[in-house]
């Protein structure tokens, strides 16, 4: 009598979020974020002059195909980015390694970072993976940071 159908409802909704979120249930990943930061130094690594409004792209390699496009982003106000993308066919998330890279074109405006402005390429930064999150949209998704960039292509 206390139980009407809404309460049931809800508290059948709260039970699978909470199963859906714990690790420790051998939870699916329903994606991927990346977190960043460059810098306007000879490689982009940091620390350094902070670079807003660069554009940065992730990339994998994924069934066999050569390394794609998966997402992109764009530096914030302190340097800062996150890529998000869901997941995808043929992408192993939960390893510790990701066959995936995030990088950065060259050259740069010569208003916007002069060292990097004189050169071509691309830095190229490697992905570390740190643990999950929860996201709004997709669910526990697998979080990564980006190590040291490297620049390649001259
Ligand atoms: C990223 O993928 C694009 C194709 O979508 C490719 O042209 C580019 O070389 C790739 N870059 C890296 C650094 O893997
Ligand atoms: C910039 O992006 C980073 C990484 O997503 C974030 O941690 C930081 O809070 C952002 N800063 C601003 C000023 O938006």
């Amino acid at each position: 009598m206390a139980c009407n159908p809404t309460t049931l409802l809800l508290f059948v909704a709260a039970l699978v979020l909470l199963g859906g979120a714990s690790p420790s249930s051998g939870a699916i990943l329903n994606g991927l974020t990346v977190n960043g930061l460059l810098c306007c130094t000879g490689n982009g690594n940091c620390p350094g002059q902070r670079l807003a409004n660069v554009g940065v792209r992730l990339n994998c390699t994924v069934l066999g195909l050569s390394s794609t496009v998966v997402g992109i982003g764009t530096t914030n106000a302190t340097g800062g980015y996150t890529i998000t993308i869901p997941a995808l066919p043929g992408l192993l998330l939960g390893s510790p390694l990701l066959p995936c890279n995030v990088n950065i074109k060259l050259p740069l405006d010569a208003a916007v970072c002069p060292v990097l402005s004189a050169t071509t390429g691309f830095l190229v930064g490697t992905l570390h993976v740190v643990g999950t999150v929860f996201n709004t949209v997709l669910g526990l998704v697998q979080v990564a940071s980006v190590d040291a960039y490297v620049h390649v292509g001259a």
